[in-house]
Order: C-alpha cells, then structure tokens, then sequence
C-alpha cells in the first residue's frame, strides 16, 4: 500500500508522463523515498495497479537497477562500490576491500547495527573519477584505502 506522500508524488509526476508505462521508474522511486526506503511486494503491486502495468513488468524494472532497495532492508548508510571495467582498473577491489575490513561485513551485508549496508554496482556513470562509490545520495571519487576509512569515519 503506497502511503499518501508516495502518491501525491505520483500524481506529480503524471503531468509529465502521459504514457502511464514511462512513469514506473520514477513512481519505484518516490516509493522508495516517500516509504521505509524499501520497496516492498505490496509496493510493486500498487504501482503496477495505478500505472496499469502488470506486476512483473514494475519488479523487472525494480529488480535491475541497483538504485531500488526491492525486499531486502539496507542500512542507514547504503555504500554502493563500482566494480565495472573502469573501476576495476583503477583497483575497485581493493576499495570494497577496504570497505569490508573496515565495517567488517561482507559484500551484500549490513552491519549489525543497522548502519552500513555494501553493495558492489554496475557502472555509475562516473569513470571519469574512478574507481567510486555512492553512498545514499552522494558520489565518492578517486578513492583508496585511506579516503574510504575518512569517509567511513566522517559518517560514524
Ligand atoms: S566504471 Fe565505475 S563509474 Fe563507470
């Protein structure tokens, strides 16, 4: 059930997509951010309900871009490592190594304190600054061990 911010949100975003199918990233979104920060079953099935889609069509597009949290809680922080080609070449690995040591969780775990949350993404568009991570809403760019520990530190 989409709470009432989610659907003032949607209804928002209607005026700019006349083709309800185009609004299903957009309505995974508001979601996402006008909920608990996961999109539950129950929220994939109202949007498809409102956009007049079928429930496999909005867990498709939920279940392929990194950007949604579909079932599965994160934490308060959710550090999200580039480990595409470009990164990879600049030693990403090393970087969700450091993230990993440093939290002491593995990659796809959250901390038990509900805090920290790592995932390894597909290339997010910033190769320029490689290797990077996100974390939340903000970018993280030429990193190495000792920026990951500050940045880390900066956020306990
Ligand atoms: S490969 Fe990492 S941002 Fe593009």
């Amino acid at each position: 059930m989409l709470n009432e911010k989610t659907l003032k949100a949607i209804r928002n975003l209607e005026k700019d997509y006349p083709d309800k199918r185009s609004l299903v990233m957009g309505a995974l979104w508001a979601a996402q951010r006008c909920g608990s920060g996961v999109l539950t079953k129950e929220d994939l099935e109202s949007i498809a309900e409102r956009l007049d889609i079928s429930p496999v069509e909005v867990q498709a597009a939920a279940t392929f871009y990194t950007m949604y949290n579909v079932l599965e809680p994160v934490g308060r922080y959710h550090i999200q490592v580039c480990h595409n080609i470009p990164c990879n070449l600049l030693d990403a690995e090393q970087i969700v190594a450091q993230v990993e040591k440093s939290l002491g969780i593995k990659n796809g775990e959250t901390t038990a304190d509900g805090k920290f949350s790592l995932t390894t993404v597909e290339c997010l568009g910033s190769c320029g600054t490689a290797p990077m991570m996100q974390i939340n809403d903000e970018y993280y760019e030429n990193l190495t061990a000792d920026k990951v520990d500050q940045i880390l530190e900066s956020l306990e």
